[in-house]
């Protein structure tokens, strides 16, 4: 078998992030003063994302709420920043409601999602944000909170799952979170037990795919059950579809065609291996015969984030035979989204300094001042290649990237990575595009390693400044402004 030349995984990169990694001096200055990893994000690249989300509603004349799901980064400075957008925000815990409180968020402008302790469903209850009720025995738990406090009434929404469609008997996934779609009577009989601290608002879902198919069933589910509102005389108006809109993170369809078929014949072992061990993503050699599927997010997706939520409008329903964004216009049916990676898109990226380089019979070794719960692409199977910041470019170069926790498994991803050039102790390797999931979602100080400090980047007088991520408000361009 002879060498092949590297496989590219270029990340997608706009100028907001190109800029940044221009400021080699800037970037080894922070790195320097605040350590390694450092996660970077940056405020700025986020409302031209709401806006992208928004143009999708006018083009096909719906109205709704674009919630931020905060789960995907914990940033202050981006939740800042997005309270001064239209956006609104979902949180899944009672400290992300708290947070979303102090950013600037009125309760207006939140949605509480997921499962709920009471002491969460009580600053719920207090503050007057949208329940999305994840079971009956949470609206019960609500509405007795409201009774207890003589509160207003609270609006909910009923998250709904597993849907299926008869006509073309197709089923969306089982899930842990929601109330059975076919039983809606019961949900609705709950509610008008408690009318008098409960006001439904409208039904919900979200499903952890990316398939469209599903979703078409789920959100025509939604719609018949909007109608069973209606029929009962409850004035329910809005369908909230969750997130999952996804992100494009590589720049070139034709790198991910070729590295995942490559990856198919060195599972196969008719090429030079392209991972740790082996390890096949999923895919595996029985007898010669390829097995398995592979278990990455498609890195390249052209259609993704607000391009997706297009799509999944002028999907047709599948029983009706309609588009679904017709469908929603036609009953006069507000529509909310809950995306949390696809507004993260470009928002942010982490640092990690090279500590170590050294050749063994495995190939390039390059061991990193991070670990890879730091930026989690593997935990998440998105497959992309770091920027060697500040380094001109040289022989493209296959390299492993292991982290700094004494364990056997701590490799920041499985697979060799291709570096622009030969890595030198004292570099910069820059992830780009973690700010969805990947920058703190996962991190913890196992071995008392470090967690990654946070900043905000923003430009001032056309030039980069930064400030720790807690003391950014979106303040600069206002009084500039001014
Ligand atoms: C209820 C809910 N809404 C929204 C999201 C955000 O999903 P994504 O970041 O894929 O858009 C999640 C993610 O787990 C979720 O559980």
């Amino acid at each position: 078998m002879t060498d092949s030349p590297p496989l590219e995984l270029t990340p997608r990169m706009e100028p907001v992030i190109q800029s940044v990694l221009a400021e080699n001096a800037l970037l080894h200055q922070l790195a320097d003063g605040l350590g390694s990893p450092l996660n970077i994000v940056l405020p700025e690249a986020l409302a031209p994302n709401v806006e992208s989300f928004r143009a999708v509603y006018r083009r096909h004349r719906l109205r709704g709420h674009i919630y931020f799901a905060h789960k995907a980064n914990r940033s202050a400075a981006l939740l800042r920043q997005l309270a001064a957008t239209e956006a609104g925000v979902d949180v899944a815990s009672l400290a992300e409601l708290q947070h979303a409180l102090g950013a600037g968020f009125t309760p207006d402008r939140v949605i509480a999602t997921g499962p709920k302790n009471r002491e969460f469903l009580w600053l719920a209850a207090r503050t007057g944000v949208l329940v999305n009720a994840d079971s009956l025995d949470e609206v019960s738990e609500l509405a007795a909170l409201v009774a207890v406090d003589r509160l207003p009434r609270v609006r909910v929404m009923v998250r709904l799952s597993g849907f299926a469609s008869h006509g073309v008997r197709l089923i969306s996934r089982r899930s842990r979170f929601g109330v059975p779609a076919d039983r809606p009577a019961e949900a609705l009989d709950r509610l008008e037990k408690h009318a008098d601290q409960l006001e439904l608002v409208g039904v919900a879902y979200h499903l952890d795919t990316i398939g469209q198919p599903e979703k078409a069933v789920a959100l025509e589910g939604c719609l018949a059950a909007i109608d069973e509102c209606r029929r009962r005389d409850v004035g329910a108006w809005s369908i909230d579809i969750g997130g999952g809109f996804g992100v494009n993170y590589l720049a070139d369809a034709g790198q991910w065609e070729r590295y995942t078929s490559e990856l198919a014949q060195a599972v196969l072992g008719r090429r030079p291996p392209m991972t740790w061990n082996g390890h096949g993503y999923g895919l595996r050699n029985e007898g010669g015969t390829l097995r398995g599927a592979l278990g990455l997010y498609p890195a390249y997706r052209p259609v993704s984030g607000p391009g997706y939520l297009d799509q999944l409008l002028a999907t047709p329903a599948p029983e009706q035979r309609r588009p679904l964004g017709e469908l929603l216009l036609d009953s006069m049916i507000d529509l909310d989204i809950e995306p949390g990676r696809a507004l993260l898109d470009q928002c942010g990226l982490v640092l990690s300094r090279v500590l170590e380089v050294r050749t063994e019979s495995s190939g390039l070794l390059v061991r990193l001042e991070m670990n890879a719960r730091d930026v989690s692409l593997e935990e998440h199977g998105v497959l992309m290649d770091p920027v060697l910041v500040g380094r001109a470019e040289d022989e493209p170069t296959e390299v492993f990237l292991l982290g700094n926790l004494c364990l056997e498994s701590d490799l920041i991803t499985r697979r060799k990575v291709t570096l622009s050039a030969r890595p030198r102790p004292g570099d910069l390797l820059a992830f780009v595009n973690t700010a969805g999931y990947f920058m703190d979602f996962s991190a913890t100080a196992a071995l008392r390693q470090p967690i990654g400090r946070k900043v905000a980047l923003y430009r001032d007088d056309g030039r980069w400044g930064w400030c720790l991520d807690e003391q950014y408000w979106p303040v600069h361009e206002r009084t500039e402004a001014a």
